[in-house]
Protein backbone atom coordinates (compact mmCIF):
# COMPACT_ATOMS: atom_id res chain seq x y z
CA UNK A 1 0.00 0.00 0.00
CA UNK A 2 1.39 3.20 -0.79
CA UNK A 3 -0.89 5.90 1.17
CA UNK A 4 -2.51 4.87 4.51
CA UNK A 5 -5.31 7.45 3.98
CA UNK A 6 -8.90 7.31 5.42
CA UNK A 7 -11.71 6.46 3.34
CA UNK A 8 -12.49 9.55 1.12
CA UNK A 9 -16.51 9.36 2.08
CA UNK A 10 -15.37 9.34 5.95
CA UNK A 11 -12.89 12.21 5.40
CA UNK A 12 -15.03 14.02 3.75
CA UNK A 13 -17.77 13.87 6.41
CA UNK A 14 -15.22 14.80 8.70
CA UNK A 15 -14.21 17.99 6.74
CA UNK A 16 -17.96 18.90 6.95
CA UNK A 17 -18.29 18.49 10.44
CA UNK A 18 -14.82 20.38 11.04
CA UNK A 19 -16.61 23.68 8.70
CA UNK A 20 -19.77 23.26 10.01
CA UNK A 21 -18.37 23.64 13.54
CA UNK A 22 -16.18 26.72 12.47
CA UNK A 23 -19.54 28.52 10.88
CA UNK A 24 -19.86 27.45 7.46
CA UNK A 25 -23.32 26.65 6.17
CA UNK A 26 -22.78 23.49 3.60
CA UNK A 27 -25.23 21.32 2.21
CA UNK A 28 -23.59 17.72 2.54
CA UNK A 29 -23.92 15.35 -0.03
CA UNK A 30 -20.62 13.53 0.45
CA UNK A 31 -22.22 10.36 2.92
CA UNK A 32 -23.82 7.46 2.25
CA UNK A 33 -25.42 7.35 5.41
CA UNK A 34 -29.85 7.22 5.40
CA UNK A 35 -30.49 10.52 8.20
CA UNK A 36 -32.80 9.17 9.56
CA UNK A 37 -33.41 8.53 13.52
CA UNK A 38 -33.06 5.26 14.93
CA UNK A 39 -36.60 3.51 15.14
CA UNK A 40 -38.39 3.41 18.52
CA UNK A 41 -38.70 -0.42 18.26
CA UNK A 42 -35.24 -0.98 17.80
CA UNK A 43 -33.92 1.19 20.07
CA UNK A 44 -36.20 -0.71 22.52
CA UNK A 45 -34.32 -4.07 21.54
CA UNK A 46 -30.81 -2.75 22.10
CA UNK A 47 -31.62 -1.67 25.56
CA UNK A 48 -33.72 -5.01 26.19
CA UNK A 49 -30.35 -6.74 24.95
CA UNK A 50 -27.88 -5.11 27.09
CA UNK A 51 -27.72 -7.76 29.53
CA UNK A 52 -26.26 -9.78 26.43
CA UNK A 53 -22.69 -9.11 27.47
CA UNK A 54 -20.67 -12.36 27.04
CA UNK A 55 -19.03 -13.62 23.94
CA UNK A 56 -21.41 -15.43 22.10
CA UNK A 57 -20.91 -17.84 19.06
CA UNK A 58 -18.42 -15.67 16.34
CA UNK A 59 -21.50 -16.65 13.96
CA UNK A 60 -23.97 -14.59 16.18
CA UNK A 61 -26.91 -16.67 18.06
CA UNK A 62 -29.17 -19.11 16.73
CA UNK A 63 -31.90 -16.58 17.14
CA UNK A 64 -30.19 -14.25 14.68
CA UNK A 65 -29.36 -16.43 12.18
CA UNK A 66 -32.70 -18.10 12.25
CA UNK A 67 -34.39 -14.75 11.67
CA UNK A 68 -31.88 -13.59 9.14
CA UNK A 69 -32.28 -17.44 7.40
CA UNK A 70 -36.29 -16.41 7.29
CA UNK A 71 -35.16 -13.11 5.71
CA UNK A 72 -33.36 -14.32 2.98
CA UNK A 73 -36.09 -17.32 2.62
CA UNK A 74 -38.61 -14.84 2.24
CA UNK A 75 -36.47 -13.45 -0.20
CA UNK A 76 -36.50 -16.73 -2.70
CA UNK A 77 -33.12 -17.43 -1.38
CA UNK A 78 -33.74 -20.63 1.20
CA UNK A 79 -31.37 -20.73 3.38
CA UNK A 80 -29.95 -22.58 6.67
CA UNK A 81 -28.93 -20.79 9.81
CA UNK A 82 -25.84 -22.59 8.95
CA UNK A 83 -25.67 -20.40 6.32
CA UNK A 84 -25.11 -17.22 8.02
CA UNK A 85 -22.32 -14.87 9.32
CA UNK A 86 -23.20 -11.99 11.80
CA UNK A 87 -20.32 -9.50 11.84
CA UNK A 88 -20.19 -5.76 13.28
CA UNK A 89 -21.29 -4.25 9.60
CA UNK A 90 -21.10 -5.39 6.06
CA UNK A 91 -17.84 -3.97 5.69
CA UNK A 92 -15.57 -6.36 7.41
CA UNK A 93 -17.63 -9.29 6.10
CA UNK A 94 -16.49 -8.27 2.65
CA UNK A 95 -13.06 -7.51 3.99
CA UNK A 96 -13.05 -11.26 5.21
CA UNK A 97 -14.07 -12.93 2.32
CA UNK A 98 -11.26 -11.03 0.53
CA UNK A 99 -9.19 -12.86 3.10
CA UNK A 100 -10.83 -16.08 2.45
CA UNK A 101 -10.81 -16.38 -1.18
CA UNK A 102 -7.72 -16.35 -3.25
CA UNK A 103 -7.26 -14.18 -6.34
CA UNK A 104 -7.74 -10.93 -7.69
CA UNK A 105 -10.98 -9.03 -7.92
CA UNK A 106 -13.43 -7.56 -10.82
CA UNK A 107 -15.06 -4.02 -9.58
CA UNK A 108 -17.93 -2.25 -11.54
CA UNK A 109 -16.21 1.00 -12.08
CA UNK A 110 -17.92 3.51 -10.73
CA UNK A 111 -18.30 1.23 -7.35
CA UNK A 112 -18.75 1.56 -3.50
CA UNK A 113 -14.93 3.43 -2.70
CA UNK A 114 -14.17 0.92 -0.17
CA UNK A 115 -13.67 -2.24 -2.25
CA UNK A 116 -11.06 -1.78 -4.25
CA UNK A 117 -8.80 -0.53 -0.75
CA UNK A 118 -10.65 -3.72 0.90
CA UNK A 119 -8.82 -5.88 -2.06
CA UNK A 120 -5.29 -4.34 -1.95
CA UNK A 121 -5.19 -4.49 1.96
CA UNK A 122 -6.11 -8.26 1.49
CA UNK A 123 -2.88 -8.11 -1.01
CA UNK A 124 -4.90 -8.75 -4.42
CA UNK A 125 -5.28 -6.55 -7.07
CA UNK A 126 -8.52 -4.96 -8.12
CA UNK A 127 -10.06 -4.14 -11.47
CA UNK A 128 -12.48 -1.73 -12.79
CA UNK A 129 -15.16 -2.80 -15.55
CA UNK A 130 -17.19 0.25 -17.10
CA UNK A 131 -20.92 -0.13 -16.10
CA UNK A 132 -23.51 -0.22 -18.60
CA UNK A 133 -25.31 2.52 -20.06
CA UNK A 134 -28.82 1.85 -18.10
CA UNK A 135 -27.62 0.97 -15.00
CA UNK A 136 -24.71 0.78 -12.30
CA UNK A 137 -23.63 -1.96 -9.20
CA UNK A 138 -22.49 -4.78 -12.45
CA UNK A 139 -19.74 -4.83 -15.04
CA UNK A 140 -20.63 -4.28 -18.66
CA UNK A 141 -20.85 -8.11 -19.18
CA UNK A 142 -18.76 -7.88 -22.85
CA UNK A 143 -16.34 -5.47 -20.57
CA UNK A 144 -16.61 -8.09 -18.39
CA UNK A 145 -15.44 -10.72 -20.60
CA UNK A 146 -12.81 -8.06 -22.26
CA UNK A 147 -11.10 -7.27 -19.01
CA UNK A 148 -10.77 -11.16 -17.51
CA UNK A 149 -8.76 -12.13 -20.80
CA UNK A 150 -6.46 -8.76 -20.91
CA UNK A 151 -5.64 -9.79 -17.13
CA UNK A 152 -5.49 -13.21 -17.41
CA UNK A 153 -2.50 -12.48 -20.22
CA UNK A 154 -0.96 -9.86 -18.30
CA UNK A 155 -0.62 -12.63 -15.77
CA UNK A 156 -3.45 -11.78 -13.05
CA UNK A 157 -5.55 -14.18 -11.80
CA UNK A 158 -9.12 -12.79 -11.34
CA UNK A 159 -11.61 -14.90 -9.70
CA UNK A 160 -14.01 -12.57 -8.11
CA UNK A 161 -16.46 -10.42 -9.80
CA UNK A 162 -18.31 -7.83 -7.25
CA UNK A 163 -21.96 -6.75 -7.70
CA UNK A 164 -24.11 -4.02 -5.88
CA UNK A 165 -27.63 -4.76 -6.12
CA UNK A 166 -29.35 -1.59 -5.91
CA UNK A 167 -26.53 -0.03 -6.74
CA UNK A 168 -24.45 2.81 -4.75
CA UNK A 169 -23.24 5.63 -6.22
CA UNK A 170 -25.63 5.43 -9.25
CA UNK A 171 -29.06 4.89 -7.29
CA UNK A 172 -29.56 2.20 -9.77
CA UNK A 173 -30.60 -1.35 -9.74
CA UNK A 174 -29.54 -3.74 -12.38
CA UNK A 175 -32.46 -5.61 -14.37
CA UNK A 176 -32.70 -9.44 -13.86
CA UNK A 177 -31.69 -9.82 -17.37
CA UNK A 178 -27.60 -8.11 -17.22
CA UNK A 179 -27.54 -10.37 -13.54
CA UNK A 180 -28.65 -13.36 -15.47
CA UNK A 181 -25.50 -12.63 -17.98
CA UNK A 182 -22.97 -12.36 -15.43
CA UNK A 183 -24.12 -15.42 -13.75
CA UNK A 184 -23.93 -16.82 -16.80
CA UNK A 185 -19.98 -15.23 -17.58
CA UNK A 186 -19.21 -16.54 -13.84
CA UNK A 187 -20.24 -20.04 -14.35
CA UNK A 188 -18.27 -19.98 -17.48
CA UNK A 189 -15.17 -18.81 -15.58
CA UNK A 190 -15.28 -19.49 -12.39
CA UNK A 191 -15.93 -16.47 -10.69
CA UNK A 192 -17.24 -16.23 -7.39
CA UNK A 193 -20.02 -13.41 -7.03
CA UNK A 194 -20.01 -11.39 -4.21
CA UNK A 195 -23.43 -10.11 -4.65
CA UNK A 196 -23.84 -6.98 -1.61
CA UNK A 197 -27.16 -6.14 -1.52
CA UNK A 198 -27.49 -4.00 1.55
CA UNK A 199 -30.12 -1.12 -0.31
CA UNK A 200 -32.00 -4.35 -1.25
CA UNK A 201 -35.20 -3.25 0.85
CA UNK A 202 -34.59 0.23 -0.70
CA UNK A 203 -36.15 -0.04 -4.28
CA UNK A 204 -38.15 2.86 -4.63
CA UNK A 205 -40.79 0.80 -6.45
CA UNK A 206 -41.51 -2.34 -4.80
CA UNK A 207 -43.50 -3.59 -7.84
CA UNK A 208 -39.87 -3.41 -9.41
CA UNK A 209 -38.54 -7.37 -9.74
CA UNK A 210 -34.96 -7.67 -7.72
CA UNK A 211 -32.96 -10.70 -9.00
CA UNK A 212 -30.01 -11.98 -6.15
CA UNK A 213 -26.87 -13.92 -8.40
CA UNK A 214 -27.65 -16.52 -5.24
CA UNK A 215 -31.06 -17.43 -7.59
CA UNK A 216 -29.47 -18.14 -10.47
CA UNK A 217 -25.69 -19.34 -9.26
CA UNK A 218 -26.51 -20.26 -5.66
CA UNK A 219 -23.10 -22.71 -5.47
CA UNK A 220 -21.22 -19.45 -6.30
CA UNK A 221 -22.60 -16.31 -4.74
CA UNK A 222 -21.80 -15.19 -1.29
CA UNK A 223 -24.69 -12.50 -0.43
CA UNK A 224 -23.56 -9.35 1.88
CA UNK A 225 -26.58 -7.38 3.78
CA UNK A 226 -26.90 -5.39 7.22
CA UNK A 227 -29.25 -2.58 8.63
CA UNK A 228 -27.18 0.52 8.28
CA UNK A 229 -28.65 1.83 4.90
CA UNK A 230 -32.49 0.26 5.73
CA UNK A 231 -32.75 0.91 9.14
CA UNK A 232 -30.41 3.92 9.26
CA UNK A 233 -28.33 2.20 11.89
CA UNK A 234 -25.02 2.98 10.64
CA UNK A 235 -23.20 3.32 13.93
CA UNK A 236 -25.07 0.34 14.97
CA UNK A 237 -22.74 -1.93 13.11
CA UNK A 238 -25.12 -4.61 11.96
CA UNK A 239 -23.83 -6.99 9.04
CA UNK A 240 -25.10 -10.40 7.67
CA UNK A 241 -23.54 -12.62 5.01
CA UNK A 242 -25.28 -15.82 3.18
CA UNK A 243 -22.89 -18.19 2.44
CA UNK A 244 -23.70 -20.98 -0.56
CA UNK A 245 -24.40 -24.55 0.37
CA UNK A 246 -22.07 -27.02 -0.70
CA UNK A 247 -18.21 -27.59 -0.46
CA UNK A 248 -17.26 -24.55 -1.77
CA UNK A 249 -19.52 -22.13 0.26
CA UNK A 250 -18.72 -24.35 3.31
CA UNK A 251 -14.81 -23.61 2.59
CA UNK A 252 -15.09 -19.72 2.60
CA UNK A 253 -17.51 -19.36 5.13
CA UNK A 254 -14.64 -21.16 7.21
CA UNK A 255 -12.21 -19.05 6.57
CA UNK A 256 -14.74 -15.96 6.74
CA UNK A 257 -15.57 -17.28 10.63
CA UNK A 258 -11.29 -18.29 11.07
CA UNK A 259 -10.73 -14.21 10.18
CA UNK A 260 -13.81 -12.93 12.38
CA UNK A 261 -12.56 -15.03 15.24
CA UNK A 262 -9.33 -13.65 15.02
CA UNK A 263 -10.52 -9.59 14.34
CA UNK A 264 -13.85 -9.03 15.83
CA UNK A 265 -14.90 -12.23 17.69
CA UNK A 266 -19.05 -11.66 17.90
CA UNK A 267 -21.64 -9.43 16.69
CA UNK A 268 -22.32 -7.85 20.09
CA UNK A 269 -24.60 -8.85 21.75
CA UNK A 270 -27.31 -6.12 22.09
CA UNK A 271 -26.78 -5.87 18.05
CA UNK A 272 -27.64 -9.27 17.72
CA UNK A 273 -30.98 -8.68 19.65
CA UNK A 274 -31.57 -6.04 17.31
CA UNK A 275 -30.67 -7.97 14.54
CA UNK A 276 -33.06 -10.82 15.67
CA UNK A 277 -36.07 -8.95 15.79
CA UNK A 278 -35.60 -6.40 12.31
CA UNK A 279 -34.68 -9.61 10.49
CA UNK A 280 -37.61 -11.27 11.25
CA UNK A 281 -39.35 -8.60 9.88
CA UNK A 282 -42.42 -8.15 12.58
CA UNK A 283 -44.93 -5.18 11.08
CA UNK A 284 -43.81 -2.45 12.50
CA UNK A 285 -40.18 -2.98 10.75
CA UNK A 286 -42.11 -3.67 7.09
CA UNK A 287 -44.15 -0.21 7.80
CA UNK A 288 -41.20 1.55 8.97
CA UNK A 289 -39.02 0.27 5.39
CA UNK A 290 -41.60 1.05 3.47
CA UNK A 291 -42.30 4.70 5.26
CA UNK A 292 -38.21 5.21 4.15
CA UNK A 293 -37.92 3.41 0.91
CA UNK A 294 -41.15 6.60 -0.28
CA UNK A 295 -39.16 9.20 1.82
CA UNK A 296 -36.05 7.83 -0.26
CA UNK A 297 -37.18 7.40 -3.30
CA UNK A 298 -39.30 10.79 -3.64
CA UNK A 299 -36.06 12.92 -2.95
CA UNK A 300 -33.72 11.17 -5.02
CA UNK A 301 -36.32 11.52 -8.20
CA UNK A 302 -36.30 15.25 -7.24
CA UNK A 303 -32.67 16.11 -7.51
CA UNK A 304 -32.43 13.83 -10.33
CA UNK A 305 -34.89 16.12 -11.88
CA UNK A 306 -32.96 19.66 -10.62
CA UNK A 307 -29.50 17.88 -11.94
CA UNK A 308 -30.73 17.48 -15.81
CA UNK A 309 -32.81 20.72 -15.55
CA UNK A 310 -29.08 21.96 -15.12
CA UNK A 311 -27.75 19.95 -18.30
CA UNK A 312 -26.55 16.96 -16.77
CA UNK A 313 -26.96 13.66 -17.98
CA UNK A 314 -28.36 11.04 -15.05
CA UNK A 315 -29.42 7.43 -15.10
CA UNK A 316 -32.69 7.99 -13.31
CA UNK A 317 -32.60 6.33 -9.69
CA UNK A 318 -34.58 3.53 -8.66
CA UNK A 319 -33.29 1.88 -5.28
CA UNK A 320 -30.96 3.37 -2.47
CA UNK A 321 -30.42 7.22 -2.32
CA UNK A 322 -27.89 8.22 -4.49
CA UNK A 323 -27.98 9.87 -7.90
CA UNK A 324 -24.60 10.05 -9.96
CA UNK A 325 -25.03 12.91 -12.71
CA UNK A 326 -22.52 13.81 -15.43
CA UNK A 327 -21.78 17.29 -15.94
CA UNK A 328 -19.98 15.86 -19.24
CA UNK A 329 -22.93 18.21 -21.62
CA UNK A 330 -21.92 21.43 -19.53
CA UNK A 331 -18.01 21.04 -19.89
CA UNK A 332 -17.58 24.36 -21.74
CA UNK A 333 -19.30 25.90 -19.43
CA UNK A 334 -17.66 24.67 -16.07
CA UNK A 335 -13.90 25.30 -17.92
CA UNK A 336 -14.92 28.90 -18.06
CA UNK A 337 -14.94 28.67 -14.50
CA UNK A 338 -11.62 26.23 -13.86
CA UNK A 339 -13.80 22.89 -13.69
CA UNK A 340 -11.84 20.39 -15.80
CA UNK A 341 -11.85 17.21 -13.78
CA UNK A 342 -14.11 15.74 -10.63
CA UNK A 343 -11.59 16.67 -8.43
CA UNK A 344 -11.74 20.54 -9.18
CA UNK A 345 -15.77 20.21 -9.79
CA UNK A 346 -16.21 18.62 -6.43
CA UNK A 347 -13.79 21.49 -5.05
CA UNK A 348 -15.96 24.54 -7.08
CA UNK A 349 -19.22 23.09 -6.03
CA UNK A 350 -17.73 23.20 -2.23
CA UNK A 351 -15.90 26.59 -2.21
CA UNK A 352 -18.48 28.16 -4.00
CA UNK A 353 -21.83 27.38 -3.56
CA UNK A 354 -21.45 25.42 0.00
CA UNK A 355 -22.42 21.72 -1.70
CA UNK A 356 -20.24 18.87 -0.51
CA UNK A 357 -20.19 15.93 -3.31
CA UNK A 358 -18.13 12.38 -3.78
CA UNK A 359 -16.20 13.06 -6.89
CA UNK A 360 -16.30 9.97 -9.06
CA UNK A 361 -12.62 9.88 -9.25
CA UNK A 362 -12.52 8.43 -5.64
CA UNK A 363 -15.22 5.91 -7.00
CA UNK A 364 -12.71 4.48 -9.23
CA UNK A 365 -13.92 6.80 -12.32
CA UNK A 366 -12.03 8.52 -14.90
CA UNK A 367 -10.86 11.49 -12.93
CA UNK A 368 -11.31 13.71 -16.19
CA UNK A 369 -15.46 12.76 -15.95
CA UNK A 370 -16.96 15.51 -14.64
CA UNK A 371 -18.82 12.95 -12.14
CA UNK A 372 -19.96 13.05 -8.69
CA UNK A 373 -22.03 10.97 -6.36
CA UNK A 374 -24.88 13.21 -4.08
CA UNK A 375 -26.30 11.45 -1.34
CA UNK A 376 -29.90 12.41 -1.28
CA UNK A 377 -30.91 10.64 2.24
CA UNK A 378 -28.69 14.18 3.56
CA UNK A 379 -31.59 15.96 3.27
CA UNK A 380 -34.09 15.08 5.27
CA UNK A 381 -33.29 17.39 8.19
CA UNK A 382 -30.97 18.00 10.71
CA UNK A 383 -32.77 17.09 13.99
CA UNK A 384 -34.59 14.03 14.37
CA UNK A 385 -38.04 15.80 14.81
CA UNK A 386 -37.13 17.00 11.09
CA UNK A 387 -35.94 13.68 9.94
CA UNK A 388 -39.37 12.26 11.41
CA UNK A 389 -41.64 14.69 9.80
CA UNK A 390 -40.02 13.97 6.18
CA UNK A 391 -40.43 10.36 6.81
CA UNK A 392 -44.35 10.79 7.90
CA UNK A 393 -45.40 13.41 5.24
CA UNK A 394 -47.35 12.11 2.49
CA UNK A 395 -45.67 14.59 0.35
CA UNK A 396 -41.99 15.15 1.79
CA UNK A 397 -41.24 17.51 -1.38
CA UNK A 398 -43.61 20.20 0.30
CA UNK A 399 -42.30 19.85 3.90
CA UNK A 400 -40.41 22.99 4.74
CA UNK A 401 -37.29 22.26 5.66
CA UNK A 402 -36.87 19.69 2.84
CA UNK A 403 -38.36 22.01 -0.58
CA UNK A 404 -35.54 24.71 1.24
CA UNK A 405 -32.85 23.04 0.64
CA UNK A 406 -33.87 21.67 -2.80
CA UNK A 407 -34.82 24.77 -4.04
CA UNK A 408 -30.94 25.91 -3.09
CA UNK A 409 -29.48 22.82 -4.78
CA UNK A 410 -31.91 23.71 -7.77
CA UNK A 411 -30.06 27.42 -7.67
CA UNK A 412 -26.47 26.12 -7.11
CA UNK A 413 -26.97 23.33 -10.56
CA UNK A 414 -27.95 26.23 -12.51
CA UNK A 415 -25.83 28.97 -11.29
CA UNK A 416 -23.14 26.17 -11.38
CA UNK A 417 -24.16 25.51 -15.55
CA UNK A 418 -25.63 29.22 -16.27
CA UNK A 419 -24.05 30.76 -19.93
C1 LIG B 1 -22.46 -0.61 -1.20
C2 LIG B 1 -22.18 -0.60 0.27
N1 LIG B 1 -21.82 -1.74 0.87
C3 LIG B 1 -21.52 -1.79 2.17
C4 LIG B 1 -21.56 -0.64 2.94
C5 LIG B 1 -21.12 -0.72 4.38
O1 LIG B 1 -22.08 -1.07 5.19
P1 LIG B 1 -21.88 -1.51 6.70
O2 LIG B 1 -22.34 -0.35 7.49
O3 LIG B 1 -22.78 -2.72 6.80
O4 LIG B 1 -20.46 -1.86 6.95
C6 LIG B 1 -21.92 0.57 2.37
C7 LIG B 1 -21.93 1.81 3.18
O5 LIG B 1 -21.68 2.88 2.71
C8 LIG B 1 -22.25 0.59 1.00
O6 LIG B 1 -22.63 1.71 0.40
Amino acid sequence: MADWNLSPNLALNQEVAGRRAAGEDIVHLGFGEARLPAFGPLAERLTAGARRNAYGPVAGGADVREAVAGYFTRRRLPTHPDQVVTAPGSKPLLMAVNHAVPGDVLLPRPCWNTYAPQAVLAGKRAFGVPIPAECGGVPDPAALRETLLATRRQGHDPRTVVITLPDNPTGTLAPPRLVREICALAEEEDLLIVSDEIYRDIVHDPGTPVLSPAEVAPHRTVVTNGLSKTLALGGWRIGVARFPEGPWGDRIRTAVLSVASEVWSTLAGPMQEVAAYAFAEPPAVRARLAACRRLHGAVARDVHRIVVAAGASCRPPTGGFYVYPDFGPCRDRLAAAGVRDSPSLQRHLLDAFGVMVLAGHHLGDDERALRFKAATSMLYGDTAEQQEEALAAADPLRVPHVSAVLERLEETFAKLTAR
